[in-house]
């Protein structure tokens, strides 16, 4: 951890946690924190739905909803980034407050509600990047849908259309617990609806980027049997597991009652036993990510384990800082040396009945 980081984590974490991550954000703006070299190396190179990653490591989305900091973000050595989540038409959120540390947990709980500047402003934002050309870094949307919309899937299609021409992935967010109804897009005939016209709108961009879609931890084996089937049904390049929880097992922080969706170590078995439920049926057929909370090197070997292609990352960095990615990135490839392991490939997969049995 860098010395800005040692003294400014502290204080961070002493204000209103919106406060203080607005003021990160600010801080990465103002070129205040650490530039970090990407680490790659051939053990921690990894290729997704044909997107070449130095590393596995990304920074999961949420952190940077409308894409404001993106050039610094790429200098914080992730393999790869995702923004959003951004809706067509720019909304404030829930009323605050709406983010909660639960420390003593190592967890966070937030119930934002998509607050985002809208898909022009965030489209004129990265206007300056073209999708594909990556000198810069990967680059991925998270689609979501506005509060007030009758035509979910419509709005999904439309972020696409607006955002997919400046990044290199997209991600469709039916996952998320803070918007009434949307994990209902998580069932079969609803799922094939939104993926359908998603898939649409990526046919009017001049470049097919890759789709994946985001899954809730709180899933039981028939709707990932379900999944399963669309995903194949649809051609999706993708899925990203998991999402935040409703769940609220083992908690001490008193926070642990507010409504939102948990994140952060409670959620890391249960997010590994849901990616692996999606590995089992898969069988490397649709790569896999892996989310949720990743703290450690350990942690992120864990997921590729359990089955995953790559893995994000958010409220570690809570508590771990913006280095965090890259402090893990590293230490994986020094625990893969240390046990003459070439590369991810060799281990992904190896423990998937360990989490499904
Ligand atoms: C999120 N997450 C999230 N996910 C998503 O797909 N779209 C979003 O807009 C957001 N917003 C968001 C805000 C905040 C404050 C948090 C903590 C999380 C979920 C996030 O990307 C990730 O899937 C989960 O947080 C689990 O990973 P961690 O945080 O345990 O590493």
């Amino acid at each position: 951890m860098s010395l800005r980081e040692r003294i400014g984590l502290p204080l961070l974490r002493s204000m209103d946690p919106e406060r203080a991550h607005g003021l990160a954000i600010q801080a990465l703006r103002a070129g205040l924190s650490p530039v970090i070299a990407t680490p790659s190396s051939p053990r921690l190179a990894t290729t997704v739905a044909g997107l070449s990653l130095a590393n596995p490591v990304g920074l999961a989305a949420g952190f940077d909803k409308n894409g404001t900091a993106v050039a610094p973000l790429l200098k914080s050595g992730f393999g790869f980034i995702e923004i959003g989540a951004v809706t067509p038409r720019p909304q404030p959120g829930n009323p605050r407050p709406r983010l909660f540390r639960l420390s003593a947990d190592r967890a966070v709980i937030n119930r934002f509600g998509f607050n985002n500047d809208g898909a022009d402003a965030v489209a004129a934002r990265l206007s300056a990047r073209q999708s594909g050309d990556c000198h810069d870094g990967i680059v991925g949307i998270n689609l979501g849908a506005n509060k007030d919309s009758d035509d979910k899937a419509a709005d999904f299609a439309h972020v696409l259309r607006r955002i997919g021409p400046h990044v290199e992935f997209a991600t469709v967010n039916v996952s998320s617990p803070n918007t009434e109804r949307l994990r209902d897009l998580q069932g079969k005939d609803a799922l094939l609806g939104v993926l359908d016209a998603v898939m649409t709108a990526r046919a009017s961009l001049s470049r097919a980027i890759p789709i994946f879609l985001k899954v809730a931890p709180d899933l039981d084996a028939p709707q990932i049997d379900d999944i399963v089937a669309v995903a194949r049904q649809s051609g999706l390049s993708g899925i990203f597991a998991t999402n935040t929880t409703l769940a609220r097992d083992g908690l001490q922080s008193p926070a642990r009652e507010e409504a939102g969706g948990l994140s952060g170590a409670p959620l890391m078995a249960p997010s590994t036993r849901i990616l692996a439920a999606f590995a089992a049926r898969l069988d490397g057929e649709i790569p896999l990510i892996g989310i949720g909370g990743i703290a450690s090197a350990a942690d992120a070997i864990t997921k590729i384990r359990a089955g995953a292609s790559a893995v994000q990352l958010y409220s570690g960095l809570v508590y771990g800082g913006i280095s965090l990615g890259a402090r893990i990135a590293r230490e994986m490839d020094s625990l893969l040396a240390a046990d003459g392991i070439a590369d991810l490939a060799t281990i992904r997969g190896s423990d998937i009945a360990r989490w499904t049995g």
